[in-house]
């Protein structure tokens, strides 16, 4: 079933192959049209356009190369076309939904993954326009790949539903029928009801160049599936610049991924209550700026709750105001990022795991208020007990409190005890798995030992007085640990 002008740019594409055809087969015209000539060659040009589309399946008469048809026949359905208001004034969900349909309704021979069909590159385009929806669009449960929406807004109305999102990929069993479906060039303002996009059980999607506002659940929800690619987008769901005056009532989260092996690349989140919730593993965050909602106000940047292994990479990010929580992590990378206002990170506890943790490279910058830039968070009681291969070194500091599992010192004393305390630096407090010690004296030959690294404090005694240095390097990361 097609609306009243859903021909109309297929006759467009038909007359300008049909025009060069007419062209060459003339091979008389050249240089700029005039209108009567132009006028005349497109009147008979569409003419033929409409007879011969209208007859497909009759041989076109006057042209030598019928295959020029078959490519005539345009994949891009443009939704004004299927009866979409571009104005946003009367519902479009419906004239959406056939387009989408209409799209899904062609596939080709060939096959992505076992059981998606190959749609060939088809797109749903939409026209530069805004449409209000009041229910989500869904993609069919046939399933399929190698398909793109794009190019317009989206706008729910005020019955959306508020549990759902305004696109839906949503695989009706726990098997893939989606893969490599692209969202792009899209705004979408959720009103207040509900969320953005959902990626549910989907095989290597992509959005791309989306402005998501106006949710109260998630901006973007991805659930199971793999290779959920986000990227070049901006998430929030109040619209604003930092400062904002609403900002202590800010909520939901900006991107919700409860799921495996997805990126988040050069993503900016500026209103949630947590900017990124992660719950699965292997997923990799780079270039992302997150300043949904301060520390100071409850908010977190980037929110990391994977049970058992968490096996995150943030990388290159920008957390401002607002920081990083990580529960009970094994295998954490955090490196080449910025913290600006006291932004921490927090390593939280809930069975005093913390494994393989690497924090280096990173600049912090805060008030001078006494924030330590890593934060164990033993609250209730659950002190980290199982602590391995925790490397925090090399970040750069101002106005924060400096944490470290890896620190240098030096004091001087002239007698037979020198203490240096490491317990303001390091991040566990009472470990020290590793101590290297220089005892520097011009004037004698003491003999001397390590006495004592208890509460993070190293202590060197000599047998006779001396004037002496002692240089110390500890470490508590258990780095080659045996
Ligand atoms: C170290 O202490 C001894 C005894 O108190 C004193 O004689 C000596 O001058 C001191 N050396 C220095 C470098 O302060
Ligand atoms: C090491 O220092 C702690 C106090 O910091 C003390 O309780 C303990 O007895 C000391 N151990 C030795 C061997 O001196």
């Amino acid at each position: 079933m097609l609306p009243r002008n859903a021909m109309s740019l297929k006759l467009l594409m038909a007359f300008m192959y049909v025009s060069a055809i007419v062209n060459h087969v003339e091979g008389s015209y050249s240089g700029t049209n005039t209108g009567t000539y132009h006028d005349q060659m497109r009147r008979m040009a569409l003419m033929k356009a409409s007879h011969t589309i209208r007859n497909k399946d009759s041989t076109p008469q006057s042209y030598s190369t019928p295959t020029l048809y078959a490519s005539a026949e345009s994949r891009v359905h443009h939704v004004t076309e299927y009866g979409a208001d571009p104005t946003g004034r009367s519902d479009s969900t419906e004239a959406l939904q056939q387009a989408i349909l209409h799209a899904f309704g062609s596939p080709l021979d060939g096959h992505l993954i076992k059981g998606v069909a190959d749609l060939g590159g088809t797109q749903v385009h939409l026209d530069g326009g805004t449409y209000k929806i009041s229910r989500p669009l869904l993609l069919p449960d046939t399933g399929g790949g190698n398909f793109m929406i794009h190019g317009g807004s989206l706008h729910a109305s005020d019955d959306f539903p508020t549990d759902r999102h305004l696109i839906e990929l949503r695989s009706p069993t726990t098997s893939l029928v989606y893969e490599d479906i692209t969202l792009k060039d899209l705004m979408i303002n959720s009103n207040f009801r509900g969320g953005g996009i959902s990626i549910i059980n989907s095989l290597r999607t992509t959005i791309d160049n989306c402005y998501i506002s106006h949710f109260t659940s998630d901006g973007i929800l991805i659930h199971g599936g793999h290779e959920t690619y986000v990227r070049n987008s901006f998430i929030g769901q109040h619209i604003n610049i930092g400062g904002d005056h609403r900002e202590k009532d800010f909520s939901g989260i900006g991107i919700n991924i409860i799921g495996n092996d997805n990126a988040i690349t050069d993503v900016v989140i500026f209103s949630a209550s947590i900017g990124i919730m992660v719950q699965g593993q292997a997923n990799v965050f780079t270039g992302v700026h997150c300043y949904n909602k301060a520390t100071g106000w409850g908010g977190t940047g980037i929110y990391i709750r994977a049970p058992g292994l968490t096996q995150t990479r943030i990388l290159n990010s920008y957390f401002d105001f607002t920081g990083i929580v990580a529960e009970d992590p094994v295998e954490l990378h955090i490196s080449g990022s910025f913290f600006l206002g006291n932004a921490f990170i927090s390593i939280k506890s809930l069975k005093g795991v913390a494994c393989g943790i690497t924090i280096v490279d990173n600049m912090f910058s805060g008030d001078y208020t006494g924030v330590p830039i890593v934060h164990l968070d033993q609250s209730n009681g659950r002190y980290f007990t199982t602590i391995d291969q925790i490397m925090v070194d090399r970040n750069v500091v101002r106005g924060m409190v400096h944490k470290s599992t890896v620190a240098k010192g030096s004091v001087w004393s002239n007698g037979t005890r020198w203490t240096v305390d490491f317990s303001h630096v390091l991040l566990f407090p009472n470990l020290i798995q590793n101590v290297q010690y220089t005892l520097q004296a011009s004037e004698s030959f003491p003999k001397h030992v390590l006495r004592n690294v208890s509460r993070n404090c190293v202590i060197v005694e000599s047998d006779v007085p001396v004037s002496a240095t002692l240089h110390v390097l500890v470490d508590q990361s258990m780095m080659g640990y045996v």
